[in-house]
């Protein structure tokens, strides 16, 4: 593609090729033109990382209140919002508990963070090694597999599921649902899916309804249980309403599934590429802190959510672009992390640099990722265990023939061929 394009305005995020390669066209962008209008994307485009970092604090201005499936609706959507209507759901939305704007979203907000709690995260730790061990020993004798389908999805899935206190023989649900809930959002999909999407969402309604009354009746050790009892210091509106404790767990189910599925496939990635990375993290003094940064570094170089948007409540200006009323602007994490202004040598993954870890892959202000510690927490063991337990792991197929699926919101290689031995022996 690079070699036929002569102008920017040729480009866009809708070209397959683009959305799954973004990196010229981001480079373009900043070096040209850093706050582009796509055409064919119809929105804006921020792309230089102190600009994003700007936007992302404009929260009066760029409200996040119209939400993903506004930005992608399909002209079939109607039909599908009156049958779950019908059915007596509401529309299908996914995160439009925190699609909000303050003091709607600070509010919500506080009380999930509560749920959330850095002590709940860290009392996680041994449970993930657990997950990512009892995977791995499933493959590390056959001396390959694929490990996007056997190692980070399941992960991801199973901590979510663990977390919330969803039981086990759910686990294939969990996964259906959470296709359900993310496969809408900024791709193009038939109608047929769109329906299919809806009826499992459904179901995923039913059964989280069922969970948060148990939860209600019955106070457990997990995050449902965590969000129903969260309070905050609100006379009138103290607790999380029903439907907020469902739209809340709906998002959490979907929103840390896809995302940290292709962090830890992107790290898997790097480290099949980079022999020397892995044994530098096998033999690393202090491998806690090797892996903290490697998980870092892997998050800068490949943001698994690219870029995510906003729509201008006024005429506004971003990095001295003027920017119409109306206008759907996308906040480009993934270009941000590339600008030689912020990294030197930005395209280089090196664990070793500087201000390793200023990456903006997690957001920046009050829409932040609130799942980004349990995120990291899970890419770290994944890899670990890699480190800690295969040799010689590479891929079967070429570096430029991974198939790497893109979308506006998510990004990550499809599948990862790969071939190991045991270290144990
Ligand atoms: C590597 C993995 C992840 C990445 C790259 C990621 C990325 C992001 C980004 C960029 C935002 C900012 C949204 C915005 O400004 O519009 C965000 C928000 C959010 N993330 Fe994550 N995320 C990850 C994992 C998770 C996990 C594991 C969970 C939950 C279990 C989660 C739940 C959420 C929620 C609920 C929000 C909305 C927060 C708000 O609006 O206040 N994410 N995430």
């Amino acid at each position: 593609m690079s070699q036929k394009v002569s102008s920017l305005s040729e480009m866009s995020l809708l070209d397959p090729e683009t959305i799954t390669l973004p990196w010229e066209y981001y480079a373009r962008m900043r070096a040209e033109e850093p706050v582009h209008f796509d055409e064919q994307a119809h929105a804006w485009l921020v792309t230089k990382f102190e600009d994003i970092q700007q936007a992302a604090r404009m929260t009066d201005v760029l409200s996040n209140g119209l939400g993903l499936e506004t930005a992608h609706r399909e002209p079939w959507q109607d039909e599908i919002d009156e049958m779950m209507v019908r059915e007596g759901f509401g529309p299908h939305k996914t995160l439009d508990n925190f699609n909000v704007d303050p003091p709607l979203h600070s509010r919500r907000r506080g009380l999930v963070d509560q749920a959330f709690s850095a002590h709940r995260v860290a009392s996680m730790e041994d449970n993930i090694s657990d997950i990512v061990g009892t995977l791995m020993d499933k493959f590390i004798d056959r001396g390959s597999a694929d490990m996007v389908e056997e190692y980070s999805i399941p992960i991801a899935i199973y901590v979510i599921s663990d977390l919330l206190g969803v039981p086990r023989e759910r686990i294939d649900d969990v996964k259906r649902w959470s296709d359900a809930s993310v496969g809408p959002l900024g791709r193009g999909i038939t109608k047929e899916q769109g329906f299919a999407y809806a009826r499992d969402t459904m179901d995923m309604h039913r059964f989280l309804n069922e969970q948060i009354q148990d939860r209600r009746k019955t106070k457990r050790d997990d995050m449902i249980s965590d969000l129903v009892h969260a309070r905050i210091d609100d006379p009138e509106n103290p607790a999380l309403s029903f439907a907020e404790l469902l739209s809340c767990s709906v998002g959490l189910l979907a929103a840390g599934n896809e995302t940290t599925r292709n962090g830890i496939s992107w790290g898997t990635l790097i480290l099949a590429q980079n022999p020397n990375l892995v044994t530098k993290l096998q033999n690393a003094e202090d491998q806690n802190r090797a892996l903290q940064r490697f998980v870092e570094e892997t998050l800068r170089l490949h943001a698994p959510v690219p870029q995510l948007p906003r729509v201008a409540l006024e005429d506004c200006e971003i990095g001295g672009a003027k920017i119409p009323k109306g206008s759907f602007v996308y906040l480009c994490w993934a270009s941000g992390n590339r600008d030689a202004d912020k990294f030197q040598d930005a395209d280089k993954f090196n664990p070793d640099r500087k201000n390793v870890g200023q990456h903006i892959t997690f957001g920046v202000g009050v829409h932040r990722c609130i799942g980004a510690m349990l995120a990291r927490m899970e890419m770290k063991c994944a890899f670990r265990e890699i480190v800690n337990r295969m040799d010689d792991l590479k891929l079967t197929v070429p570096d430029d023939g991974v198939d790497i699926w893109g979308t506006f919101v998510f990004r990550g290689p499809r599948s990862l061929p790969v071939t190991f031995s045991n270290r144990a022996g």
